[in-house]
């Protein structure tokens, strides 16, 4: 396999750079953007930028997400349920459309994996436990479901459209979410079957895997890595 060419969009540099370093340590060739997932001007130059520089768009991974302040659904204001509902579901909408436009203009299709939740395979119940989270719940339930029709929408077009479902990762959202939560991050390993959080690393696993031919006859799935969380 040759190396990797990457397009890497965030709304932040932060983040971009370092993972940009990863990958050209490890012999890759990256491109940096900086994109909102929900500007639909930002997310198509994201797009034609990448293709201005390396050719085509093989596999995609749409992953931007924000979490909700911990409230039950009748103190949700409708901010944030705009601003939720806004990057996770519409960017992912967003970016997926366009993916898959410029995908369709190319020999050989390509593959889209949209970043759901264990939110986006049930809700959760207890609000003293402040696992209450309606507006995330529905975006991600939103991901998954619009992920679904999408692929059978473009099936017989050789472009594979997934979600995987995470449980709980370490990464900053779950350290900022942990604070806020009664029994802080040992509380949400404890919600954890398996005895700890999930690393990055295990999702990216599966999103490479989704994108690569090994999962050539794998499409409108949403895969669950989460430890067991979810039961
Ligand atoms: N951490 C978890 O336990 C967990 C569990 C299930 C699902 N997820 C989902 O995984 C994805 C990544 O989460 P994370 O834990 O790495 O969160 P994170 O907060 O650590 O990272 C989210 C990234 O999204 C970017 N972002 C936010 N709004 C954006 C916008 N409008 N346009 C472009 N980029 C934007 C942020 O800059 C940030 O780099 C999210 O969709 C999240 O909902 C996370």
């Amino acid at each position: 396999m040759g190396a990797a060419r990457v397009a890497l969009a965030d709304l932040s540099a932060e983040g971009l750079r370092e993972t940009a370093h990863l990958i050209e340590a490890g012999g890759g060739e990256t491109l940096v953007l900086i994109c909102d997932v929900t500007s639909e001007e930002d997310v198509q130059a994201a797009v034609d930028r990448t293709i201005a520089r390396f050719g085509s768009l093989d596999a995609a991974s749409n992953n931007a997400g924000v979490e909700q302040p911990v409230q039950p659904a009748a103190d949700t204001a409708k901010d944030d349920w705009d601003r939720i509902l806004g990057v996770s579901l519409t960017g992912a909408f967003l970016c997926t459309r366009a993916q898959i436009r410029q995908m369709l203009q190319q020999d050989g299709g390509g593959a889209i994996v949209n970043v759901s939740s264990g939110a986006g395979v049930k809700g959760f119940m207890g609000f003293m436990g402040f696992k209450v989270q309606a507006a995330y719940a529905a975006a991600k339930h939103g991901i998954t479901g619009f992920t679904r029709s999408a692929a059978l929408d473009h099936a017989a077009q050789g472009i594979r459209v997934n979600a995987v479902c995470p449980g709980i990762i370490d990464t900053e959202m779950t350290r900022r979410f942990g604070d806020t939560c009664p029994g802080g991050r040992e509380g949400l390993v404890a919600d954890e079957p398996v005895g700890r959080l999930g690393e990055p690393e295990e999702i990216a696993s599966s999103v490479l895997w989704l994108c690569s031919t090994d999962a050539a006859f794998t499409t409108r799935t949403a895969l669950v890595v989460d430890g067991g969380q979810t039961v």
